[in-house]
């Protein structure tokens, strides 16, 4: 027989490390460690979940052991492979299997039970994390199949969609009653899983490709609660810990990115944003003429610059930049011009994006400044350099009413004195709309991929 307050300390300790990892998430420059703890919180709760096997009947440690190492590898042979812009993806695939791995573990409790009903609150918690971990399961896959291209990333709205959903919805909670009403038939209890797991995907299909960067934060949140309710299920202190981190953490990522685009949840979730997105990028109705100028006559502007706010956005990601941006950095700096970088916090598309894209380059965090700290600075500065950024530089976000922007805290880029803008063409950014910086007078454009771009920047500065 194991020693119980042993398990018990191995969970506390686990779930005291995910607490600590959290707070180190805050910022970059401890991001790493707080992950490493993380790691050794998990590993110690699985390894206390081991130990603690010694308790009940099922000893197939074997079986176990080769879930456990399976998950391992498969994890971190896809974290080091994955490309910085598939992140959101991967994180919705390994979002998604934590989900359905909840809602199995309540089916498989709803089994074990047989004829002998759970008592109320076991039984009220395994039936809602059943039906959570199913929508986060479904979702997520949905989720990753847009962002991964595997099917349409527009919304898919079709006649009649929001009953459909709003009858599977009422179906669902019908099914739910039952067992809670005294059921214990396992068929109707799979049969509330299959019916969640279709809510899942009607919940997500309608939701634009590049909002689900937020369904995604959403989605991870409701495991989380599947994860918290499936512990007290199973009376594992680590899991109720661990679910409830993950899950009130996701719910603030999610109202943050809300908040940081100036859309409602509620917006995001059923305003099928990006539907009605023009195809062609940007449109006709800005005026203004549109300057393009070679990297060459670009340069020539840098010669005579004393400061400088580098402003990345999604074509940097795209471009994979960072590297060749650090070496433009060093190069400006040894002309003794000042150099900063200006993040948006939704700039890429996912939080922290262009700060992990910098940090992979080595420039460093005292070169990095936030939006509210570095828009006054934009009116005394000789140059914005933006690379790959749009909609985060658009002043129809401060002006326009009618845009569906309108209202998002935004770069004021437009108030420096010249604003170089290096991206391919005239596509538009994730809103789909027109950005008339491009046609002011103080904007010059410089086409190309944004790599190859500031490749022949560096060089053209050693001209000059
Ligand atoms: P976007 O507005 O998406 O614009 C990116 C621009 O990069 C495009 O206009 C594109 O123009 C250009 N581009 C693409 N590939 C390029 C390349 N290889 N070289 C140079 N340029 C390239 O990006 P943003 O300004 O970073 O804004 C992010 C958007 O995503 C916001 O609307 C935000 O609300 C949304 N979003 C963000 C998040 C998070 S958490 N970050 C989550 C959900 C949604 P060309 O095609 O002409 O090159």
């Amino acid at each position: 027989m194991t020693d119980h307050w042993l398990v018990e300390l191995g969970y506390l300790i686990g779930a005291v490390l995910f607490i600590l990892a959290l707070k180190l998430l805050n910022s970059p420059k401890t991001a790493r460690r707080g992950n490493w703890l993380a790691a050794l919180g998990m590993a110690i709760a699985l390894g206390t979940v081991g130990f603690s096997l010694g308790e009940v009947e099922t000893r197939n440690y074997i079986f176990i052991a080769i879930a456990v190492a399976a998950g391992t590898i498969i994890g971190s042979i896809s974290a080091k492979r994955v490309q910085m812009t598939a992140m959101p993806q991967m994180v919705a695939l390994f979002n998604g299997v934590g989900g359905g791995a909840v809602a199995l573990v309540a089916m498989i409790e709803f089994m074990a039970s047989g004829n002998e009903r759970l008592l109320p609150v076991p039984l009220v918690t395994a039936v809602l994390s059943a039906i959570i971990g199913s929508i986060s399961f479904s979702g997520s896959m949905i989720a990753y199949g847009k962002l991964q291209e595997l099917m349409p990333g527009k919304p898919i709205l079709y006649p009649g969609d929001k009953v459909v959903t709003a009858l599977v919805l009422m179906t669902v909670i019908a099914l739910a009653v039952l067992p809670i009403a005294g059921s214990t038939s396992v068929a109707l209890f799979a049969a509330l899983i299959g019916l969640a797991t279709i809510l899942g995907i009607l919940m997500v299909l309608p939701i634009g490709g590049a909002d689900m960067p937020v369904v995604i934060s959403l989605l991870n949140s409701f495991t989380g609660l599947a994860a918290g309710l499936a512990g007290f299920v199973l009376g594992n202190t680590a899991l109720l810990i661990g679910g409830g981190l993950v899950g009130a953490s996701g719910l603030i990522l999610t109202l943050q990115m809300c908040s940081a685009m100036n859309r409602s949840l509620e917006n995001v979730l059923f305003g099928a944003f990006g539907a009605a997105k023009s195809e062609g990028g940007e449109g006709t109705t800005a005026k203004g003429r549109m300057r393009s100028y070679s990297v060459e006559d670009a340069a020539i502007i840098f010669a005579s610059a004393r400061s400088v706010i580098i402003v990345p956005g999604y074509g940097l990601a795209v471009a994979q930049a960072q590297h060749v941006v650090k070496e433009l950095t060093e190069k400006l700096e040894e002309r003794g011009i000042q150099v900063k970088f200006a993040i948006h916090p939704v700039a890429g598309r996912m939080p922290g994006h262009m700060n992990v894209l910098l940090a992979e380059a080595d420039i460093s965090y005292d070169h990095l400044f936030d939006l509210e700290e570095i828009n006054s600075e934009f009116p005394e500065t000789d140059v914005a350099l933006v690379i790959g950024a749009n909609d985060v530089v658009n002043p129809a976000a401060r002006t326009d009413k009618s845009s569906p922007i309108y209202g998002m805290p935004i770069l004021d880029v437009d108030k420096a004195k010249t604003v170089i803008v290096s991206k391919r063409g005239m596509g538009a950014g994730f809103a789909g709309i027109e950005n008339e910086l491009f046609l002011r007078e103080n904007t010059v454009m410089v086409f190309g991929d944004a790599k190859s771009t500031m490749t022949k920047l560096v060089a053209a500065l050693d001209d000059f």
